[in-house]
């Protein structure tokens, strides 16, 4: 029996997950006696190379064939943004569709709003892509790590900005020059400055504080700086005193009090985050029972982030082969806790 897939958006990260998809199908098959199958793609253009060749996908610039089609069971967005993202993703749920994003913009700014609906509608959104490309993050977070208390994240969690700033540092290129690379690679949001200027790094605290800290966390939560203004001058002053310039977001509970930042840190070449180049990501957690743990791995890019988007559709076959619903990765218990500014 097929699991059939509406993908909604088909760029970078959509086109990795129709050919995902298509690899590890009879995989899953043998496993689950499901066959995931994209069904229907929505775009802008259909005309469009895409550096994926379609076989029995059919692509669509109307919503309607796969938000109306009642065979599609799961949606998986990758179209990014709030809007037409949003309506499209609430509109997936309440017609009782489970939904796989990659959107960390939506769920930064409107999770709570998006879980309660999956809740009220008896089925499941998961959005591991959302943070960190291919790293398991909200998965560890939200289960594996679910019996400690994490008092610590500390990382590099925006593949863009790590790009700029490595290749400024060994190529000795300039901003603009390293931004259009990390563009035509395609690990830069559709608008870089919300890369450049911290914003996807502190989207993405929001999403990790808020399952590791059990509390609902806000964008304003979040002191943001981004790197915009580091010249080529501050990256060659920084290596010669033994240290480079990284963008790290840091989320801090102590005692119930948070500390939430995104900014351009001075690290010394000897310590592990100094290591962590290109688009790759880094993040430490630390909790009370398990001590310290470091992800690594890649943060953006086509297959690296499909790989993460494909591993929650499995997840979701798997549940449907069950006929379980999977938790949503909430996180938020009690009050709200308060946000302090100690530095
Ligand atoms: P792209 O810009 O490459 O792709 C967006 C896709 O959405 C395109 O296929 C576009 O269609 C389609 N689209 C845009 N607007 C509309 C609309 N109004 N109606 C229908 N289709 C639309 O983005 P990415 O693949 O890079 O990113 C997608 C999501 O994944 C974002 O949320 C991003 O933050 C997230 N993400 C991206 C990563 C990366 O490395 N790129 C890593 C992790 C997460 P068309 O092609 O016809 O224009
Ligand atoms: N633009 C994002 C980054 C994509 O550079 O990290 C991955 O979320």
């Amino acid at each position: 029996m097929q699991i059939q897939i509406g993908l909604l958006g088909c760029g970078t990260v959509g086109a990795g997950v129709v050919s995902l998809v298509r690899r590890r199908a009879d995989r899953v098959a043998d496993m689950t006696g499901l066959r995931p199958v994209v069904k229907t793609i929505l775009v802008r253009d259909t005309q469009k190379d895409r550096g994926v060749s379609f076989i029995d996908e059919q692509l669509t610039t109307s919503p309607e064939d796969i938000l109306a089609d009642d065979d599609i069971q799961i949606v998986v967005e990758t179209i990014g943004g709030i809007e037409p993202a949003k309506t499209y993703i609430l509109e997936a749920l309440s017609r009782g569709k489970h939904v796989v994003t990659a959107n960390k913009d939506l769920i930064a700014l409107h999770g709570p709003e998006i879980l309660q609906t999956a809740a009220a509608n008896g089925v499941s959104v998961l959005f591991e892509a959302a943070v960190g490309g291919a790293i398991p993050l909200v998965g560890p977070l939200k289960e594996n790590l679910t019996a400690n208390e994490v008092t610590d994240l500390k990382g590099i969690i925006n593949g863009t900005t790590n790009f700029i700033l490595t290749q400024m540092t060994t190529r000795h290129i300039d901003f603009a020059e390293a931004l259009q690379m990390a563009q035509d690679l395609g690990y830069a949001e559709a608008d870089p400055s919300s890369d450049v200027d911290g914003l996807d790094a502190a989207r993405k605290l929001v999403i990790l504080a808020s399952i590791a800290f059990h509390t609902e966390v806000h964008l304003s939560d979040v002191r943001v700086e981004g790197i915009r203004h580091i010249t080529a001058t501050d990256v060659r002053y920084a290596d010669e005193a033994g240290y480079v310039i990284k963008l790290l977001a840091v989320g801090r509970d102590r005692d119930g009090e948070l500390t939430l930042a995104v900014r351009p840190t001075l690290i010394p070449k000897n310590h592990p985050l100094a290591h962590v180049s290109d688009a790759y990501n880094a993040l430490f957690v630390r909790g009370d029972a398990a001590g310290d743990l470091m992800f690594f791995g890649r943060g953006a890019g086509r297959m690296p982030t499909a790989s993460a988007v494909v591993g929650d559709i499995i997840a979701l076959v798997r549940n449907l082969k069950l006929g379980f619903v999977a938790s949503s990765p909430n996180g938020s218990a009690g009050e709200r806790k308060p946000v302090v500014e100690r530095e």
